[in-house]
């Protein structure tokens, strides 16, 4: 793994042995910014416009301006992913955050925002795709504003450090009794040919990926219920699945000691997957 050789910033790009943090930068003191991971496929963003307009939407929701219009912005990644002559799969990371200033809770007077943005390698977790993964459950101790992709992710990355040291691959959260999302994915319940989801409201981050879920969904005819399911309709589920980018679509198959239906990836999960791949050009590339 490599990180690439340039870095985008507010003001130009930069070698990426020149890229530090200020002592003060108020994403590192206060988590007082937020951020968007896109995929990238054998060296084509996908899904980038996405991204990029919810990370508006994200900086809108805490007062938080972006340095760049959009499509300024656009065409400066684009830029970023040809200096940086990416070919094969990777992630693009890009935070936007208040920046620098001497430490004080309330908003600095001055509208001086630092942006970051760099790309790095990453396989598809294809062994996961194929066979489908084991996961924990942890109760959801966060704040009510979980459609903001802030940078904030404490309680995420507790639950996911759990999961690991349980050998679980991700943990998913739940409220008052219903499953929310995942510590970095959103989660999905099949039962009767629906497909079940936590609704978008402030309790879970809208995925880019759970979105796609819903367009493929409605291509097949198969009902997108945005209604939560509950701890106990794990037990009845037919099959479950995870969505973010880093993963794709991911079966899960178990859920802490709960078996899912017999323990294997199941249909709906795959009809999905393969509209994925397609969708992101991949189908073609994995045709064994
Ligand atoms: N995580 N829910 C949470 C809490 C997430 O952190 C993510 C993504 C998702 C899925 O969103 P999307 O489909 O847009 O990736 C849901 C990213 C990948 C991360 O933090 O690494």
């Amino acid at each position: 793994m490599t990180l690439k050789l340039y870095v985008l910033t507010e003001k130009q790009f930069l070698p990426r042995h020149e890229v530090t943090y200020p002592m003060e930068e108020r994403g590192l003191q206060f988590g007082d910014g937020v951020y968007e991971v896109a995929r990238i496929y054998q060296g084509t963003y996908f899904l980038l416009e996405e991204h990029i307009d919810r990370l508006y939407r994200s900086a809108a929701a805490i007062r938080l301006s972006v340095p760049f219009d959009k499509d300024v912005l656009m065409e400066k990644l684009e830029l970023l992913r040809e200096m940086n002559n990416v070919k094969e799969d990777a992630i693009l990371y890009l935070q936007v955050t208040r920046g620098s200033f001497p430490r004080n809770h309330a908003f600095p007077a001055e509208n001086r925002p630092n942006l970051y943005a760099y790309i790095r390698e990453m396989p598809r977790k294809i062994r996961e795709i194929e066979n489908g993964v084991r996961t924990i459950l942890t109760r959801d101790v966060r704040w009510e504003y979980c459609y903001i992709k802030s940078l904030n992710l404490l309680p995420n990355v507790l639950a996911k450090q759990e999961a690991t040291e349980r050998g679980a691959f991700e943990a998913i959260f739940y409220r008052d009794g219903d499953i929310t999302e995942g510590s970095s994915s959103n989660i999905f319940l099949v039962k009767d040919g629906k497909v079940y989801t936590h609704p978008a409201t402030e309790r879970i981050l809208n995925g880019i990926i759970r979105m796609k879920v819903k367009e493929f969904c409605d291509l097949f005819h198969i009902p997108f219920v945005e209604e939560a399911f509950s701890i106990e309709d794990i037990a009845q589920a037919d099959e479950m699945f995870l969505t973010s980018t880093t993963s794709s679509i991911i079966p899960i198959i178990q859920v802490e000691e709960q078996l899912i239906a017999d323990g294997k990836p199941g249909e709906v999960t795959r009809k999905l997957q393969a509209a994925y791949e397609k969708a992101a050009g991949l189908a073609v590339k994995n045709a064994k």
